[in-house]
C-alpha cells in the first residue's frame, strides 16, 4: 500500500469511531438579537445570562463587550465592526472576558488595544495573552518604591524625583509640553532596562503620527509598544486602550523587568467613557461622568506598582497625563486624578508664554513618594538648591516695583535668575544623572555666580562635556566632585583668558 491509501484508510477509521461513540443530546445555547446598532454601541434583545465585561460573539462577525444591563436589553460596546452589523443579527456568549496578546513580540510595535498591528508590518504572533482588567497586585506582593526612574529632565529629576513603581500625574493645559516632556523621559530610557508602553487616546491621527515619528526617530522602539486608539477609533477601543497598555506592561512587570506605562491622556479617556454611559443609558452624576468614573481611573492606577523580589522585582511605573482648562486644578477629573497619584507635575501656561521651558511649576509639583528613592548626594543637593530657587520667586514679586533693594537682596535675585535659566531645557535632550549632579554642586558652590544669562547655555554644554569624559559617579564623595567642578570652570576661565589675549 502506498502512504497516501494509509492516510485515507485511518481518516475511515477515525471517522468511524467518532461515529460509534456519538450520541444525540440536547445542547443549551443561548442566542440573543441585536436590537439596535449604532454610535459605536449596540443593544441586544435576549442573553438573560449576560455579565459585565463578558465578550459577545456576533453572527456578522463583529464582537462587542458587555457594559450595561438592564431588564429587558443588553448594552455592549463594540470592539469590532463589519459592515453587515445590523439589527437582527444574531448573538451569542463568547464566555470569555477580554484578553490581548502580550509578550515581547510587541516591542517595537504600533498596536491597537486588541493587539492588532497598525504599522503594516507582519501580523503578531504572540505565545502569550492576558486579560485587559485584572486585579491589581496584593499589597503582600509589593514592595515600597524605592529606586529612582530617571526622567533626564532637570527639574524633575532634582526636585520632583519618580521612583520605580510610582504614578505621577502630568497636568496642565493643551499646548504647554505635557506630551513633549513624557516623550523625553521615553527617549531617555534607552540603554536603561526599563520597557515603555506608549498608550495614545482619543488623539487626531495627525498627532498620532507625530509621536509615532519622533519615538522612531530617537531609536526608542526597541524596547517600546505604542497602543494607539485614535479619535476616529471605535469609542469602546479608545475605552480600553489604557488597560491595554496596562496589561501589556504587567506581563513584563510578572516577568521581573521594569516598565513604564503613558496614558495620553486620561481626560479623553473620561470623556470617552462618558459618552459610552451616556449612550447606554448610565445615570449620569457630576459633571455628567458617570459615578464609577474614579473607580475606573483608580482601578488602573492601582496596577502600578514595585513588586517584592520575591515576585520578581518589577515594576511598573505610571505616567498619566490629564488637560486642565485654564489652569483649573479643582475640576472633577484632575482632583480625582491628583488623589488617585502620588504626586503631580505641573505645567504653567505663564511660565510658558514667559518662555521657561520646560513651563514646569515647581511650586505646584510636588513627589509624595519619590525622595525615598533618589540618590541621597542628589537630595542634599537639590534640597538647598530649591531653598535658593523658593526664595527667589518669592523676592522677584519686589522687583517689578522697582524698588531699591540691599545689595544682598540683589545678589539673591541674580542668583535666582541664573538658577532659573539653569532649570530651562530643550526637547528632545534627556540629560544623565551624573550631569544633573554636576550642576547642582556648581550652582551651590557658588560656580554660577554673577555669569551672564546669555553664558549659562554655553557652560552647560561644556559642563555635560566633561561630566561626559569624566569617571565620577554618584557614589563619588562630595568633596570629589567640588573639586572637578571647580577645575572645569577654572580651565574654562582660563582658555577663555588665553582666547581674549590672542584675539587682542
Ligand atoms: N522644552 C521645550 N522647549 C521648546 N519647546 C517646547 C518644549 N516643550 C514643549 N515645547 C513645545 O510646546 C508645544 C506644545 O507641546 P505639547 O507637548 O504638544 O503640549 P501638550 O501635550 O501639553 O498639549 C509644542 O510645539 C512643543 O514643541
Ligand atoms: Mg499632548
Amino acid at each position: 500500500m502506498n502512504s497516501e491509501a494509509i492516510c485515507q484508510e485511518s481518516l475511515i477509521a477515525a471517522r468511524r469511531r467518532w461515529l460509534d461513540r456519538y450520541r444525540f443530546s440536547v445542547r443549551v445555547s443561548e442566542l440573543g438579537r441585536v436590537a439596535s446598532v449604532g454610535d459605536g454601541i449596540v443593544w441586544i434583545e435576549g442573553l438573560p445570562t449576560a455579565a459585565i465585561d463578558e465578550v459577545l460573539k456576533i453572527e456578522d462577525g463583529s464582537r462587542a463587550m458587555v457594559f450595561h444591563l438592564t431588564e429587558e436589553l443588553v448594552g455592549a460596546i463594540l470592539l469590532e465592526e463589519t459592515d453587515q452589523l445590523a439589527a437582527g443579527c444574531l448573538v451569542s456568549h463568547s464566555g470569555q472576558h477580554l484578553g490581548i496578546p502580550v509578550g515581547d513580540e510587541l516591542l517595537s510595535r504600533i498596536v491597537d488595544p486588541l493587539g492588532r498591528p497598525l504599522d503594516g508590518l507582519t501580523a503578531i504572533e504572540c505565545k502569550n495573552r492576558r486579560e485587559i482588567d485584572v486585579l491589581s497586585p496584593p499589597i503582600v506582593e509589593r514592595d515600597f518604591v524605592k529606586r529612582p526612574l530617571y526622567t533626564g529632565n532637570k527639574i524633575i529629576d532634582t526636585l520632583i524625583p519618580i521612583g520605580k513603581g510610582q504614578r505621577q500625574l502630568i497636568i496642565g493645559d493643551n499646548g504647554l509640553g505635557k506630551s513633549s516632556l513624557v516623550l523625553d523621559i521615553v527617549i531617555n530610557q534607552k540603554g536603561k532596562q526599563v520597557r515603555c508602553v506608549y498608550v495614545l487616546i482619543g488623539q487626531k491621527r495627525s498627532s498620532v503620527m507625530n509621536t509615532v515619528e519622533t519615538l522612531k526617530a530617537a531609536g526608542t522602539l526597541e524596547f517600546t509598544t505604542i497602543v494607539v486608539a485614535d479619535a476616529a477609533a471605535l469609542p469602546g477601543l479608545q475605552y480600553l486602550a489604557p488597560f491595554a497598555g496596562t496589561a501589556i506592561a504587567e506581563d513584563w512587570m510578572r516577568r521581573g523587568l521594569d516598565t513604564l506605562v503613558i496614558y495620553d491622556d486620561l481626560t479623553t479617556h473620561a470623556d470617552c467613557y462618558r459618552e459610552l454611559s451616556l449612550l447606554l443609558r448610565r445615570p449620569p452624576g457630576r459633571e455628567a461622568y458617570p459615578a464609577d468614573i474614579f473607580y475606573l481611573h483608580s482601578r488602573l492606577l492601582e496596577r502600578s506598582t514595585c513588586l517584592s523580589a520575591k515576585m520578581g522585582g518589577g515594576s511598573l511605573t505610571a505616567l498619566p497625563l490629564v488637560e486642565t482648562k485654564e489652569g483649573e486644578l479643582a475640576s472633577y477629573i484632575p482632583t480625582n486624578l491628583i488623589s488617585i497619584t502620588d504626586g503631580q507635575i505641573y505645567f504653567s501656561e505663564p511660565l510658558f508664554s514667559g518662555g521657561f521651558l520646560p513651563a514646569i511649576d515647581v511650586t505646584r509639583s510636588v513627589s509624595r513618594i519619590g525622595g525615598r528613592a533618589q540618590d541621597a548626594g542628589i537630595r542634599k543637593e537639590a534640597g538647598r538648591m530649591k531653598l535658593d530657587y523658593l526664595r527667589f520667586l518669592e523676592l522677584e514679586v519686589f522687583t517689578r516695583f522697582g524698588a531699591k533693594l540691599e545689595k544682598s537682596i540683589e545678589r539673591q535675585i541674580q542668583r535666582g535668575r541664573v538658577l532659573r535659566e539653569i532649570l530651562k531645557q530643550d526637547q528632545q535632550a534627556p540629560l544623565p544623572i551624573e550631569f544633573q549632579m554636576a550642576w547642582l554642586v556648581a550652582f551651590n558652590s557658588g560656580l554660577f555666580d554673577g555669569a551672564g544669562l546669555e553664558e549659562i547655555p554655553g557652560d552647560l554644554e561644556y559642563l555635560a562635556r566633561r561630566v561626559a569624559a569624566s569617571t565620577l559617579t554618584l557614589s563619588s564623595p562630595r568633596e570629589e566632585w567640588v573639586g572637578a567642578v571647580k577645575r572645569w570652570f577654572s580651565e574654562k576661565r582660563e582658555r577663555i583668558g588665553v582666547g581674549d589675549e590672542q584675539k587682542g
